[in-house]
């Protein structure tokens, strides 16, 4: 057997992030400027056949277990599809399967759901932050509220189970909304988690001060539920940590998660490994450096040297980010092209 993505704090790459192009139709004003980012050229962009040949790679001979696909919109990559099923058909060292899934913006998603299901998608997480369609239209600069809405019911009808809603709140725009989310939520059968905002967008405008934080969001949400830690669930890799929701009589309604990235920091359980949709390995959302696939794939290295390159790379991975740290460096790509 070959070695696994290790890196020198102890952690262990089970879980691929692709990013599919940096490209998305809305313009949310935490991750876009109105007019768009300098979009990464065509011929950067590694064509379907080279996705699909690092992901099998990465699950045949680095240990990966799950691929999620991300963008920028990964609904905006014509082949998705055949990617998708592709990556259904790879089987991992050992023989078994591997988990798709897919985080998207929903637009289009109404459309393609029952294909992506077909292609053997596991799940998808969809990012809604608002109930109203006006609001939404103000954070993402476009009018598409019912478009996400149609595409999370096509989703839940496609049998992509569970799906799992996103969203960030912002103070003095959607955050007297947490309480409401989680009723529709849980009305809905969508597994809500709430997300705190990441120095990640493009203009480097991000303010601890104005995040709306997961203590803040939780005191919100328990004022009108009952939440019970999830019993014997320890978090593990996962970035959300999840609460039973539960009535007066004590009957459980669903859950719901809060993914505190900046105020209760979970790096140290990481197991994700990021391929950008330009061929780059990130080992890390604020990582300073990548290392170059692409190139290795075009000049014609073998597999087994991409692999080395790969597992190089994350034997490097930071033992964490360091937005407390005043010397933290902001990621020089936006979140959009790193894949969220
Ligand atoms: P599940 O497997 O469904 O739990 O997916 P996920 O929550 O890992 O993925 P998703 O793409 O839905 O991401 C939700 C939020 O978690 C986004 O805001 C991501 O940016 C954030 N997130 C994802 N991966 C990481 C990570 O490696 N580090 C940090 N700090 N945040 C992450
Ligand atoms: N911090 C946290 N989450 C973010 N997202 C986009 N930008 C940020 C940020 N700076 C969210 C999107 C989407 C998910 C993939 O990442 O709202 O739900
Ligand atoms: Fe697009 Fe996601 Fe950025 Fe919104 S947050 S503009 S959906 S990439």
């Amino acid at each position: 057997a070959t070695p696994d993505l290790l890196d020198r704090h102890g952690r262990t790459a089970r879980d691929l992030r692709v990013s599919l192009t940096d490209r998305c139709n809305l313009r949310c004003h935490y991750c876009m400027p109105p007019e768009g980012l300098p979009w990464l050229e065509g011929p950067a962009v590694l064509t379907d056949d080279e996705v699909v040949r690092l992901v099998r790679l990465a699950v045949r001979d680095l240990g990966v277990h799950e691929v999620r696909f991300t963008g920028g919109e990964p609904l905006l990559r014509k082949g998705l599809e055949d990617i998708v099923a592709a990556t259904t058909r790879m089987r991992t060292a050992d023989g078994g399967p591997v988990r798709t899934s897919l985080t998207t913006n929903g637009i289009g998603l109404a459309r393609r759901a029952a294909a992506l299901a077909a292609a053997g998608l596991t799940r998808v997480n969809v990012s809604l932050d608002t109930l109203h369609a006006d609001r939404f239209a103000a954070i993402t600069r476009r009018d598409r509220h019912r478009d996400v809405l149609a595409g999370l019911e096509a989703a839940a009808s496609a049998g992509l189970a569970p799906v799992k809603v996103n969203a960030v709140l912002l103070r003095g725009t959607n955050d007297d909304e947490a309480a409401d989310l989680l009723r529709w939520a849980l009305a809905a059968g969508y597994r809500l988690r709430f997300i705190e905002q990441m120095p990640l967008d493009p203009h480097g405008s991000w303010q601890r001060s104005q995040m709306v934080t997961a203590d803040e969001i939780l005191a919100a949400l328990q004022r009108e539920f009952r939440l019970v830690p999830r019993p014997g669930t320890a978090r593990g890799a996962a970035p959300a940590e999840t609460w039973d929701v539960v009535d007066a009589d004590g009957t459980r309604l669903g859950d719901v998660g809060v993914i505190a990235s900046v105020t209760r920091p979970f790096c140290g359980d990481c197991d994700r490994t990021r391929l950008t949709a330009d061929g780059q390995v990130r080992t890390c959302l604020f990582s300073t450096t990548e290392t170059d696939l692409r190139d290795a794939l075009r000049s014609g290295a073998d597999d087994a040297a991409i692999g080395n390159l790969w597992r190089t790379a994350m034997w490097g991975k930071l033992p964490g980010h360091d937005i407390d740290d005043p010397g933290f460096l902001h990621p020089t790509r936006p979140m959009s092209a790193i894949g969220g």
